[in-house]
């Protein structure tokens, strides 16, 4: 049975996740985080107590590092770490930067290639990361590269930080998000860059509700759903 793909690229806080999400809702498609995976090995390294810089080091704790994807029922994807659910702990500003620097290793992304690309085989999925449209998934169905400017991109990451209840001052969420999307684009492992025919999409202008209608629409125009 045919399963369609739909792979989601760009730069942190360009709204990948939430986006990616309900479209997902709206299409009854798997809604794959791989940023969350990437999280994951990155929280091991600082766990264990290793610079997630050290290419080596991480790649030791690989064979030791279980690294699980599971969908609850509300289609909710929890990230289980050798067993335990760090779903809440991959999300703060350290394990960003541990994830960014984790994500630089071949051995990493090799160690997550499989899991990735076995979940597309299987369901319908929406995956959203850097390195979908070029690497993971380059026979996906859609391919679309959503970005904004780095201000906005800024400002809702400093929003989002501060409700979630962990604030931080504009400046240096914009200083971070520079540094991260620096590391993502200039990496020598599939870096983050636009995959040659994918939509760009810059929603800095639009609204939530604009821009899953823009996605939603450059979905209909390619797959018959
Ligand atoms: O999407 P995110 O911010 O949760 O991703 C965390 C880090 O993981 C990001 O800095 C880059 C890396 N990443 C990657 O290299 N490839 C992916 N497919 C997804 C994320």
């Amino acid at each position: 049975m045919k399963h369609y793909s739909i792979a989601i690229d760009g730069p942190s806080g360009a709204g990948k996740s939430t986006l990616a999400r309900a479209v997902a809702e709206k299409f009854g498609f798997l809604y794959v985080d791989t940023g969350a995976i990437y999280r994951t090995v990155g929280l091991s390294a600082l766990r264990a107590g290793v610079d997630p810089k050290d290419a080596p080091a991480v790649s030791a704790l690989l064979p030791s590092t279980r690294v699980e994807l599971v969908h609850a029922p509300d289609g909710l994807q929890h990230m289980y770490l050798n067993g335990e659910d760090v779903t809440e702990q991959i999300r703060t500003p350290e394990v960003s930067m541990a994830a960014s620097a984790v994500a630089a290793h071949a051995q990493v992304r090799a160690f997550l290639l499989d899991t990735q690309r076995d979940l597309a085989k299987t369901h319908n999925v929406i995956m959203d990361g850097r390195d979908i449209g070029t690497v993971v998934l380059p026979d996906a169905d859609v391919k679309i590269f959503l970005t904004a400017s780095t201000q906005e991109r800024a400002w809702r990451r400093t929003l989002e930080l501060s409700e979630r209840g962990a604030p931080k001052p504009y400046e240096e969420v914009l200083a971070e998000l520079e540094a991260r999307d620096r590391d993502d684009q200039t990496r020598a492992e599939a870096p983050l860059r636009q995959a040659e025919d994918a939509v760009r999409l810059d929603n800095s202008q639009l609204t939530f509700q604009e821009t899953v209608d823009a996605l939603s629409e450059i979905v209909q125009e390619r797959i018959a759903l």
